[in-house]
């Protein structure tokens, strides 16, 4: 059945947050990689700030072995926050209070990292029969003024199909991202007829690659649940994507406005934390001059 106007209402949005991240090892021995720094901020925060801009409210993270250093982050520190109190340190404790309230946080645990389509599927009964939105933390897609997310939200609202953001990669490069094909409609965006996970050097059908951020519609339950293990071992999101694209309700691809960041990766990563510091009015000069120097 495809999603009443209601249903495609999104409000809610999973992050799915129990992967091994074993390209960051060891600073994730003990933590979650979604917990790593920009700056100063983690940038799970950074990636729900994006979803709360859009307009969800309730967000699912799928959890693995390090569980609590996200529970902790998004709860109450109230000892923190009465000693900085305390100290005179206002603008701090405010800073500590904010994360505790910007979402509601539901945890769900994904006893083992069985793939991201399994660990979005662990969130389908906190989500229900609704349309919902999945964020992963490796990718950063900075815009102020129009959140990624919230860009393909308006499109699933309007059309009732899945939606996946997607860029457009430099030639050569096709090999290391989930590549689609398709056609634009008259919406203006790619309607997309084939997806083709990391595709041999000179086989892509195209340069625009998927990026971690979907606007799912409820009928990829069942996809999920009848999805068996791919590539690894592991159940694959892409596998039930494409299971969408050849229903009723289809899949678009978005492309977005944004500065986008592969944060999952160590050179992305370092460019994420460039980037952001110098948006930063009190870091920008300190930042240039820094490069300037460490560049010589
Ligand atoms: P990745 O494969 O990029 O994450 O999965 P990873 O396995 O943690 O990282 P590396 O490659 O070993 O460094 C994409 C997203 O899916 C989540 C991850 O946390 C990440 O946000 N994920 C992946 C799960 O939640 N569960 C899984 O079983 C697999």
């Amino acid at each position: 059945m495809t999603a009443s106007p209601t249903q495609r209402k999104v409000r809610k949005a999973v992050i799915p947050a129990a992967g091994l991240g074993t390209r960051f090892l060891p600073a994730t021995k003990a933590i979650p990689k979604e917990m790593l720094p920009i700056v100063d901020i983690p940038t799970i925060q950074l990636v729900i700030d994006e979803a709360v801009r859009a307009g969800v409210t309730d967000v699912v993270v799928i959890n693995g072995r390090n569980k609590h250093a996200i529970e902790d982050h998004f709860d109450h520190a109230w000892e923190l926050e009465r000693t900085l109190r305390d100290r005179g340190k206002v603008e701090e404790a405010d800073a500590v209070t904010a994360v505790s309230t910007m979402v509601r946080l539901i945890s769900v645990r994904q006893k083992q990292p069985l793939g991201l389509g399994h660990a979005v599927l662990c969130a389908r009964e906190a989500i229900g029969e609704e349309s919902f939105a999945v964020l992963l933390g490796d990718d950063l897609i900075d815009n102020d003024a129009d959140p990624g997310i919230g860009q393909l939200i308006r499109v699933h609202e309007q059309t009732g199909a899945g939606a996946v953001a997607i860029v457009e990669v430099p030639p050569g490069k096709e090999h290391m991202y989930g590549i689609v094909a398709g056609e634009r409609d008259a919406t203006g965006h790619l309607r997309i007829t084939d997806m083709i996970e990391k595709p041999k050097a000179g086989t892509a059908p195209s340069r625009w690659a998927i990026v971690g951020r979907y606007v799912l519609p409820p009928a990829i339950w069942n996809h999920l649940a009848t999805t068996k293990p791919g590539a690894g071992g592991e159940i694959q999101l892409t596998d039930a994507l494409h299971k969408l694209i050849g229903s009723k309700e289809g899949l678009y691809g978005v492309e977005v406005a944004g500065t986008r960041h592969d944060a999952g990766d160590k050179l992305g990563y370092l460019r994420a934390n460039l980037s952001y510091a110098l948006k930063r009015p009190e870091l920008r000069d300190a930042v240039r001059a820094l490069c300037r120097e460490l560049a010589e």
